[in-house]
């Protein structure tokens, strides 16, 4: 197309149209800006179209290789970075067919043949996501990695573990680790799922109802590597639930982000003093020369907010559109690119910020000592002698109540005095009482002693592979 046909064009649509565009309805509806960063997708869904089209006799073996070499200088330029996008053209489909037809005349507009933007753009959105899925497993599978190592290097240390952010129970850090070591295996595997219905085929559906040409989708489909064929026309055009799954799964995993930036940023305050953030991973302040702020997991707390937004505008954006397609859809895009690079970007920082902390286990121990983490092992200890479990709980009540007074950990507290509370105290009681005994005594499928903690490790590594 010539520049002046394409001002023609884009002044009008066809011969219908008897008034041109405004120039802010033109930048209102077009998409090209953010859509090419589809191009990719875009030209290998119509190399499949075109390869098909040849093999089903509806276009020339002339035809097709006219198209193959056009969509081949088409590549280069992108590359290059000298293809030139136009507003004019809407959108990255449009620009790219019409640099097609420049370069190698009717063959370039017999593309659209048995085609709808409509099947096109869902088609493109698709492939791209799912390359971007496994790019995300990928990020994932590292994230995983760094926590394992951390865990590992950590499996003995203690740290007090919170309920109601109230000290409860001494817990492993690496058993710590692990838990979100569990978290982003479920995202990992939320994704995959995800992809399942994200990698099947909408071609062939073309505006909304199919097409009379014969054309043959499963070839298409395998081309393309999908997993199958979009059984409904109408389905196919006008549904974005899979872009909305996965921006509800990045949210998860962006969840799991946050829930470990909050603690890293408890851990780091001078309150806490528990673990210390690598340099690069914080800033300092303009004002206050002493500090040095977890900017980072502090950003992604934040940035969380941002990826669940965009799954409620996806969710959004579908309610209420009749079917099939209307341009609604249009508004896909950004919220799934952001929700992609922001989950991306966090990712990959963490892994590499996981790798960057600095665990301080006397802080973490002095602090479980505090919080008379080992009540329940009193409690269990006097259930072994026999006594009902809710009577010991209340024994170990009063003795807790005792040390609080005196201002002593339980371990502290001379022989005679526990067994004041009760003559099932023994002398033995004492390894029962401090923090190393409690940890190892959980030596049970998923609980937090040191044994089951590698144990975990092991059987993580062999899953990751
Ligand atoms: N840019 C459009 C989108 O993103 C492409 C499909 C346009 N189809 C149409 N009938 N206007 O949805």
């Amino acid at each position: 197309m010539s520049d002046s046909q394409l001002d023609k064009k884009s002044q009008a649509w066809s011969a219908l149209f008897s008034e041109p565009m405004s120039d802010l309805v033109q930048r209102y509806t077009a998409s090209v800006f953010f859509d090419k960063r589809m191009w990719r997708a875009d030209i290998d869904g119509s190399l499949a179209h075109a390869e098909m089209l040849a093999a089903q006799g509806v276009i020339s073996a002339d035809d097709h290789a006219a198209i193959q070499r056009g969509m081949a200088q088409i590549v280069s330029e992108i590359e290059a970075g000298s293809f030139e996008w136009k507003l004019a053209l809407e959108d990255v489909h449009l620009n790219i067919e019409a640099r097609l037809t420049q370069l190698v005349g009717d063959a370039g507009k017999r593309l659209h043949t048995g085609r709808s933007r409509n099947d096109q753009v869902a088609t493109d959105v698709r492939l791209w996501l799912r390359g971007e899925i496994d790019l995300i497993g990928a990020l994932l599978v590292d994230l995983q990695r760094a926590l394992l190592n951390l865990a590992e290097q950590n499996a003995e240390v203690i740290l007090p573990g919170f309920t109601h952010l109230q000290v409860a129970q001494p817990v492993s850090f690496g058993h710590h680790m692990l838990a979100y070591v569990e978290m982003f295996s479920r995202d990992a595997e939320r994704l995959l799922d995800v992809r399942r219905r994200v990698n099947r085929l909408p071609l062939g559906a073309a505006a909304l109802a199919g097409t009379s040409y014969p054309l043959d989708r499963e070839r298409v489909a395998r081309t393309l590597g999908m997993d199958g064929v979009c059984q409904n026309s109408l389905d196919a055009v006008s549904d974005r639930d899979f872009a909305i799954e996965f921006t509800a799964a990045a949210s998860l995993a962006m969840v799991h982000v946050s829930r470990l930036s909050e603690e890293l940023v408890l851990w780091m305050s001078q309150s806490f003093g528990f673990i210390d953030i690598a340099d690069r991973f914080c800033t300092g302040s303009s004002i206050m020369p002493q500090k040095k702020n977890p900017d980072v997991p502090e950003l992604a707390r934040g940035k969380t907010g941002r990826v669940v937004g965009h799954l409620m505008g996806l969710i959004t954006l579908m309610k209420g559109q009749p079917l099939a397609y209307n341009k609604d859809n249009q508004e896909d895009k950004e919220p799934l690119f952001d929700t992609v690079d922001t989950l991306k970007d966090t990712l990959r920082i963490f892994a590499e910020m996981v790798g960057g902390i600095r665990v301080k286990p006397e802080a973490m121990e002095r602090a479980a000592l505090r919080g008379y983490a080992t009540a329940t092992d009193l409690a269990d200890y006097l259930v072994k002698k026999g006594l009902p479990f809710r009577d010991a709980h209340e024994v170990v009540a009063h003795a807790v109540k005792s040390a609080l007074q005196q201002g002593v950990d339980l371990s502290e507290l001379p022989l005679a005095t526990l067994q004041a509370f009760s003559p099932l105290v023994g002398d033995d009681v004492y390894q029962v009482l401090s923090l190393r005994g409690s940890l190892n005594a959980r030596n049970i499928l998923g609980g937090t002693a040191p044994d089951q903690v590698r144990a975990q490790i092991a059987r993580h590594r062999a899953r990751l592979g």
